[in-house]
């Protein structure tokens, strides 16, 4: 194991190999010694770019978001891409290999609860632990939040919330609002422009996500194109599958230290299938909304039981508690 303190990653600008002193790093090749000047590694020097302990920390959180989240096989694969061409970036510049930065805008397109405001707080953690953004925050808006009702309004109140995100991820949700087709007028282009110009100018200290339905995000990168050249990534969540959301539930459920009885099983799945075809089905969601449900149907069940309770008793979910839904109705 690598030691833990003293964070001996490369930083750009400080002096190479940090490598600190016996933590026995058995991939560093000849540890030069530390120097006030940066110094870059040696043409024949190599790297382990598997091992170091940037590496080690950026599969670390991969290995969070394989194990935390159910599916969503080609966002963690666009997710690991990303983490590459980083990793890549930073190894080419320790030997003086000097790139500009990549630019990581993103948009997250999707329906309600696939996991796009959860990937993006993996996504700035990554972000960080790779040295591109200064801190793993996320600060969240909409179009409220950026755009004013009345004239001169909207330019302050976009570059606050530039300015509260500064260093991290601007996490814009359903960002399509931005745009209104039937208003040429409407302040929301003017927020645009002026996160097309920070975007630019804080290219590698802001990330912008762009979050919504696809469809409608569509439209605004079809009216926008300025936007749609400086958001070089776009990935898509799909709806969850039937088996998929069954899985979700599970780990939900797991993750709370309750446990769904056999039954309890079949009847989960049954709501499934009925919820789905419901209007307003929000995906991962969704399940966690019917397992809240679920819990306070349960808690109401427990205080009535007429003899002492157990752990078991505490931990298990019932047929019957999920079968309370008005949606078996
Ligand atoms: N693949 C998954 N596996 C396990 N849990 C998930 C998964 N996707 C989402 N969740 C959980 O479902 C809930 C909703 O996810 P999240 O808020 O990330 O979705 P969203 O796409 O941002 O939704 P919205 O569009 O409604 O904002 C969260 O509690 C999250 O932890
Ligand atoms: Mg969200």
């Amino acid at each position: 194991m690598t030691q833990k303190s003293g964070f001996g990653f490369y930083r750009p600008g400080a002096p190479a190999s940090a490598g600190a002193p016996g933590s026995g790093t058995p991939a560093a090749p000849q540890p030069e010694p530390e120097t006030a000047e940066p110094a870059y590694l040696s043409a024949d020097a190599e790297i382990d770019l598997a091992h170091d302990d940037v590496a080690t920390k950026v599969n670390e959180t991969l290995a969070r978001l394989d194990n935390e989240l159910i599916g969503l096989a080609s966002v963690k694969q666009r997710v690991r891409e990303i983490a590459s061409l980083l990793l890549v970036d930073r190894a080419r510049e320790r030997f003086g290999l000097s790139t500009s930065k990549p630019t990581l805008h993103m948009s997250f397109t999707g329906g309600p609860g696939t996991g796009k405001t959860t990937v993006a707080m993996r996504m700035a953690e990554i972000l960080h632990t790779l040295g591109y953004l200064r801190n793993a925050k996320v600060h969240a808006v909409t179009r409220d939040d950026l755009v004013g009702q009345f004239i001169g309004h909207t330019a302050p109140k976009t570059k606050e919330a530039i300015a509260k995100a500064a260093g991290g991820v601007l996490f814009i949700d359903e960002a399509y609002y931005l745009f209104r087709a039937e208003n040429e007028r409407d302040y929301g282009q003017e927020a645009i422009e002026i996160l097309l110009t920070e975007m630019e100018n804080e290219r590698g200290s802001l990330v912008v996500i762009f979050a919504g339905y696809a469809d409608r995000m569509g439209d605004l990168f079809a009216a926008n194109p300025g936007l749609s050249s400086r958001v070089p990534h776009h990935i898509e969540f799909a709806d969850y599958a039937h088996d998929e959301l069954m899985e979700i539930a599970e780990l939900m459920v797991e993750k709370e230290n309750f446990v769904f009885d056999e039954p309890a099983r079949e009847a989960f799945d049954e709501y499934l299938t009925l919820r789905r075809e419901k209007p307003n089905f929000s995906n991962a969601r969704s399940v966690r909304n019917a397992i809240e449900r679920t819990r306070l149907r349960q808690a109401r069940r427990l205080v009535a039981l007429d003899r002492p309770i157990t752990k078991a008793d505490l931990m298990t979910l019932t047929a019957d508690d999920i079968r309370g839904s008005s949606h078996f109705g």
